[in-house]
């Protein structure tokens, strides 16, 4: 039987944290084994926010496609590719703005928030505004029937059913499937100091940073703000720290480590240091081969390239499918 399609993206925001770990990577790299995956870097979604700043977009692709190939995704088994490399995006998203109502881009949530909230961009742009048609642009162009996203894109899939469901409409024509979520259902992982992980809060702990700085980082990490000191019970419910425990020390460990630390009978250093252990034996492995990919200068750009070239033979037959439904 042949596998489903899968189509996602990721913006290139340059090394990924273990937040972007465990909340996505790790799902695309179980993906890529039952469907037939396609993982792309969303570079001109880049620029609907960063349009004045782009100098950073490449390096940024290759610091996450180094740690998306280490971390696990193979790219004999899916294929790895750049959004601008592949001409067809832009052509479809021109098309598809010619059929889309303002009117369901102008009520998307996430644009309506991001206008509200974000005060150093001048985000009053064409593109930001038409950022889900080059989102439904990217799924359809596979025809993809599953897209691995999390909650806050679902708003952004519904607009692509609906285009999809727009152009089949309008040009009689059964070109595009409606694409379906898979959704990732992943709780969001706190950073050192008990904010969500993010990168612009500087709370993160990267992928490729050394068991030495995640050593440190961990040191200095937040944990149960009510412990003060080292004879107080403490509760790891409301322990920040405890939130990666949770992730990375083994069930019986932890098992421990619960009445040990409600009655005081273990620290919070020697209570982190196991913590690290952990953490760091576990991402040991990865490391040792983003290191090893890092060497070569240009394995990313050749990987991204063949992939590319791929992936336009995909969507090359979609336009022609495109082009015959419009007639032109
Ligand atoms: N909008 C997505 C995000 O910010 C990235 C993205 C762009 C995407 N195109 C996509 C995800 C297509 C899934 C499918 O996370
Ligand atoms: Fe958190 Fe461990 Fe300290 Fe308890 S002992 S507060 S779980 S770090």
């Amino acid at each position: 039987m042949q596998k489903q399609r899968v189509v996602s993206g990721m913006r290139p925001t340059g090394r990924l944290h273990i937040g972007h770990y465990h909340g996505v990577l790790e799902n695309w790299v179980t993906l890529q084994d039952q469907f037939d995956c396609f993982f792309f870097v969303a570079d001109w979604h880049s620029l609907t926010t960063e349009y004045a700043d782009t100098a950073g977009i490449k390096d940024s692709t290759r610091e996450m496609v180094l740690d998306w190939v280490a971390f696990g995704l193979d790219p004999q088994k899916c294929l790895v590719f750049e959004q601008s490399q592949v001409d067809q995006h832009a052509e479809l998203n021109l098309i598809l703005g010619m059929i889309t109502p303002v009117s369901w881009l102008e009520r998307n949530p996430t644009y309506k928030e991001m206008l509200d909230n974000i005060e150093q961009r001048d985000l009053s742009t064409f593109g930001f505004l038409g950022y889900p048609v080059l989102m439904a642009a990217d799924i359809i162009l596979y025809k993809a029937l599953r897209v691995p996203v999390g909650h806050d894109q679902l708003p952004h899939l519904e607009i692509t059913r609906e285009i999809a469901r727009r152009f089949n409409h309008l040009y009689n024509c059964q070109v595009f499937p409606e694409p379906e979520a898979l959704l990732t259902e992943t709780p969001k992982l706190l950073g050192l100091d008990g904010r969500k992980m993010s990168k612009s809060y500087g709370n993160s702990i990267y992928l490729s940073e050394t068991a030495e700085e995640t050593a440190a980082k961990i040191k200095g990490m937040v944990t149960d703000t009510q412990r003060i000191r080292r004879a107080d019970p403490g509760d790891p419910d409301q322990c920040v720290a405890f939130n990666l425990h949770r992730i990375y020390v083994p069930q019986d460990k932890l098992d421990e480590i619960v009445p040990a630390c409600k009655n005081a009978s273990i620290g919070c250093v020697d209570c982190k240091k196991i913590l690290t252990e952990h953490l760091n034996e576990r991402l040991a492995p990865f490391r040792a081969k983003r290191e090893e990919l890092a060497q070569d200068p240009g394995f990313v750009n050749d990987l991204l390239t063949d992939g590319s070239q791929r992936a336009t033979v995909e969507a090359k037959k979609t336009i022609q499918d495109v082009r015959a439904a419009l007639r032109v």
